[in-house]
């Protein structure tokens, strides 16, 4: 890479791995993502055709629209509890959220009985949101994180928010299982190297202890505080939350560290700060934290069938009866790349973790830890 291309970022890094050593994955993904100046979300816009990631609800409506469906239902497995706040944490442009109010104004008697609570990082990303809710017929706040949003009677959703945490990675040797951590080559590019040894019992789940030399391990530290966070709502309030992201049920190994610029996967030391770098997420590691918080967990369950369950092929069905020929193409194509296991359906899963007291919202249907 040459120095022209360098981003401020990088020189930084580069100067800061010179002077202390190499960083662990989690403080180079953490620099890359949120550093005050330079971080990938400190910047403009990252979603849609022209960023560099595209989400399910960029790419259709009907995404949110389900998810308004799931919000109904569950509001009501609730007892309709009124005044009703509903979270979104990482809303992103704003599109999911007017999405689901929109099923939830059609379907929903109490509707004017919501209020909007939206935890966002992103300066930028929250100057978009207000332009796309700036109809909203429900008050819209704004806070940096989960702790700073009132307690009451809560629905929240999470959509690709938690692949965005920065993880620690282990790399098992001969000499046991150690930290991953970036250093600098001898021609002065990032590289990933070796740290000090973990011990054994600490983070590496006792399954993996005899895994191959070579194998990684990702460990997202920042799970932890989000589900403390979820609990919180969840301690005197009726709570029901709902995550969707890509992932697996875990543990497992493998490298899920990814980076993406203009929709094509690039190297995670390419342009810190200007590139988005992201991990798959551990659902079964999320759960153990809910129930760890006295939380009921249900799930995953894989998109596809979640929104199939919902019923977004009716909807799209609905939808076809007033469209174009172009726009009855979009839809059947939209409703196969969210549901199809070949395109998000599988990859992509949906945890839900409740209150307590809360029977099982559908379409779930069982506990995935007791
Ligand atoms: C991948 S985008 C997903 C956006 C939206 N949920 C969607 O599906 O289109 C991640 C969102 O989470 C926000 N975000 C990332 N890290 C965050 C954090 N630690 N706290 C709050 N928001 C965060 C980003 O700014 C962005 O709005």
């Amino acid at each position: 890479m040459s120095e022209i291309k360098q981003t401020l970022l990088e020189q930084q890094l580069k100067s800061y791995i010179k002077a202390k050593g190499p960083v662990s994955v989690r403080a180079f993904m953490e620099a890359c993502l949120y550093d005050p100046m330079h971080g990938y979300y400190r910047q403009g816009n990252p979603l849609g055709a022209e960023g560099d990631f595209i989400t399910a609800p960029e790419i259709s409506q009907m995404f949110g629209e389900m998810l308004g469906i799931w919000c109904v239902t569950t509001w009501q497995a609730m007892a309709n509890p009124v005044p009703l706040q509903i979270i979104e944490l990482g809303p992103g442009r704003g599109t999911l959220m007017a999405d689901i109010l929109r099923s939830l104004q059609r379907l929903h008697p109490n509707f004017e009985m919501i209020s909007v609570h939206l935890v966002e990082r992103s300066a930028t990303l929250k100057e978009t949101q207000k332009k796309t809710l700036e109809n909203s017929l429900c008050p819209v706040y704004w806070y940096n994180s989960l702790g700073d949003v009132p307690e009451a009677p809560s629905i929240i959703i999470a959509n690709e928010f938690l692949d965005c945490f920065p993880i620690r990675q282990f790399i098992k040797t001969d000499r046991g299982w150690h930290e991953r951590v970036v250093g600098l080559d001898e021609a002065d590019n990032f590289a990933f190297m070796v740290g000090s040894e973990v011990p054994r019992g600490a983070i590496i789940p006792s399954r993996l202890f005899d895994a191959e030399q070579g194998s990684i391990f990702e460990f997202c530290p920042d799970f932890e505080t989000v589900m403390k966070d979820v609990s919180r709502m969840a301690q005197r309030h009726p709570m029901a939350a709902l995550f969707v992201d890509y992932g697996f049920e875990g543990p497992q190994t493998g490298e899920t560290l990814q980076a993406l610029r203009s929709h094509k996967p690039v190297s995670p030391f390419l342009m810190p700060g200007e590139v988005d770098l992201t991990a798959h997420v551990d659902f079964t590691a999320l759960a153990a934290l809910g129930i760890a918080n006295g939380l009921k967990c249900y799930g995953p369950r894989d998109q596809g069938a979640f929104l199939s369950q919902l019923g977004i092929g009716a909807r799209a069905e609905i939808l076809v009866k007033n469209a174009s020929e172009d726009q009855i193409e979009k839809l059947a194509s939209d409703v196969v790349r969210l549901v199809a296991p070949e395109h998000m359906g599988a990859l992509f899963k949906a945890l839900c973790i409740t209150s307590p007291s809360l029977e099982v919202p559908a379409p779930f249907d069982q506990k995935v830890l007791s």
